[in-house]
């Protein structure tokens, strides 16, 4: 896809592009934003983070092998430094917390709190726990997210989500944590994004482990649900006070032309994109226009499968980005055609708020038993630099005000939508696309890691104070 970002800032209004417009992000008086109970909060992922990636007892993960690998990571960039969170976590809580941030959603790194024979790693269990008591002490609520992509690489050995055995390794690793962690973690979700796991991962082979076959990738996807639905009795069992849930990337699909065909790529784009993960998950089957796109990928199923993958949640993460324009191959499927003259962000993806409201009021239609919605991401990559102390993100700050306006719409058609993370809460490792890409609110200097607020995060903690001061 194109990179326009600097075409795209000229889209925006001249006041907010120089920054000068008093306030740019603050809702509408009318807007539910400014519902109390609405949780306003921040996102990150272990590997994206963390670094250390070999202290105290953590073992190799797919991510660590991948990025190792030449070709495979925009400039050769590896997450082994990445934010060096895993010594800085207590200055990156207090940044949080001073931001007003009411809502901190982690992901835990698998390899780093279990060994391959399945035995605790106390020390690295010892980081998460101080972590957590810490958002507590805070007052902070706290999404923990058990798998975020860092599979042990041992695992990913013996076969990785290929392997049906992945998934009982995953419920005994859920069931460890949620033990251990019981009555620190407000909500868990057991998955972040099985879209990306599955055909990222094995169905193109553009993340970790980098395998490219969709008949992979309809197995790797049937072995993460099932490992999402052996977790959540897991967590019911243990942990019965916090909320269960899993976390599901969703895109937008319009069709270039009222064509027949071009309707019906859109809607195969959303089948393969949406529905592949939540008619599992809320209507216990596959939508069959999967296998007509991907003639003869069916996944091996076994009797009670489907049953298990459809447990009941309590929540529903949604991580949305943005649309993709397509036209029909000509055969069964779809192909892109990028837009002309829309605004797009340092990642090149098109900026298009009404694709999370139709999304969320579509599935409102679709799925009955459609349960409480976070969106668990939403934010943008702009090629941010710090000037004088500060990052004039005025491209982000348009971008989140109008997502937010989006899940406002969507909340005032009657979808039930009680919180917003943002992606992210600083500047990390972008997988494929290493640290060139600055998806954060706070900017960080790679060569000293010294953080600095950007004006979207000044803004957010604005609202958040102005609406925690309201009566
Ligand atoms: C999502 C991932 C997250 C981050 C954003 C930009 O797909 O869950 O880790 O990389 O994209």
């Amino acid at each position: 896809m194109a990179n326009d970002a600097s075409a795209a800032f000229d889209t925006l209004s001249p006041a907010v592009s120089k920054g000068s417009l008093a306030d740019p992000f603050t809702p509408p008086a009318d807007s539910s934003l400014w519902r109390k109970n609405f949780l306003l909060g921040a996102a990150t992922a272990s590997y994206q983070i963390e670094g250390a990636v070999d202290e105290d007892g953590r073992l190799p993960s797919i991510w660590d092998t991948f990025s190792a690998t030449p070709g495979k990571v925009l400039a050769g960039d590896t997450g082994a430094v990445a934010c060096d969170h895993y010594h800085r976590w207590e200055a990156d809580i207090d940044m949080l917390a001073s931001l007003g941030l009411e809502g901190y959603r982690l992901s835990i790194a698998w390899p780093r709190v279990m060994d391959a024979a399945g035995r605790p790693n106390r020390k690295g269990l010892d980081f998460y726990k101080r972590l957590l008591n810490r958002l507590k002490e805070k007052g902070i609520t706290s999404f923990v997210t058990l798998y975020h992509w860092d599979l042990p690489q041992h695992l990913e050995d013996r076969g990785g989500w290929l392997n049906r055995d992945t998934a009982y390794r995953f419920a005994d690793y859920t069931d460890l944590m949620s033990r251990e962690l019981a009555g620190t973690v407000d909500a868990w979700a057991t998955l972040n994004e099985p879209w990306c796991s599955a055909y990222l991962g094995y169905g193109n082979g553009h993340h970790a482990p980098g395998l490219a076959n969709d008949r992979f990738a309809t197995q790797a996807m049937h072995h993460l649900l099932l490992a999402h639905g052996l977790a959540i009795p897991v967590l019911r069992g243990n942990d019965p006070a916090s909320q269960k849930g899993i976390v599901a990337n969703i895109g937008r699909g319009t069709a270039n032309s009222d064509s027949a065909a071009d309707q019906r790529a859109a809607h195969l784009f959303e089948v393969q994109h949406n529905a592949w993960i939540l008619d599992p998950l809320l209507k216990g089957e596959y939508p069959q226009d999967l296998f007509e796109l991907w003639p003869g990928t069916e996944p091996l199923v076994l009797d009670g499968d489907m049953r298990t993958i459809a447990a009941p949640l309590d929540f529903l993460g949604i991580n949305y980005y943005f649309r993709t324009n397509v036209a029909s191959d000509g055969a069964h499927g779809f192909r892109d055609v990028p837009l002309e003259g829309v605004e797009r962000t340092q990642m090149g993806w098109e900026v298009y708020p009404d694709g999370l409201r139709d999304l969320l009021t579509g599935f409102k239609k679709t799925y009955r038993n459609l349960p409480p919605i976070y969106i668990t991401e939403n934010g943008m990559a702009s090629d941010d630099k710090v000037i004088d102390g500060h990052v004039d993100d005025a491209q982000r700050i348009s971008f989140l005000k109008r997502h937010l306006a989006a899940v406002d719409q969507a909340i005032k058609a009657g979808v039930d939508v009680r919180g917003y993370f943002l992606w992210s809460l600083m500047d990390n490792f972008e997988w494929a696309f290493g640290y060139e890409r600055r998806f954060g609110v706070v900017h960080v200097d790679y060569s000293t890691q010294k953080r600095t607020v950007k004006r979207s995060a000044e803004l957010v903690a604005k609202f958040l104070k102005e609406r925690k001061a309201r009566v």
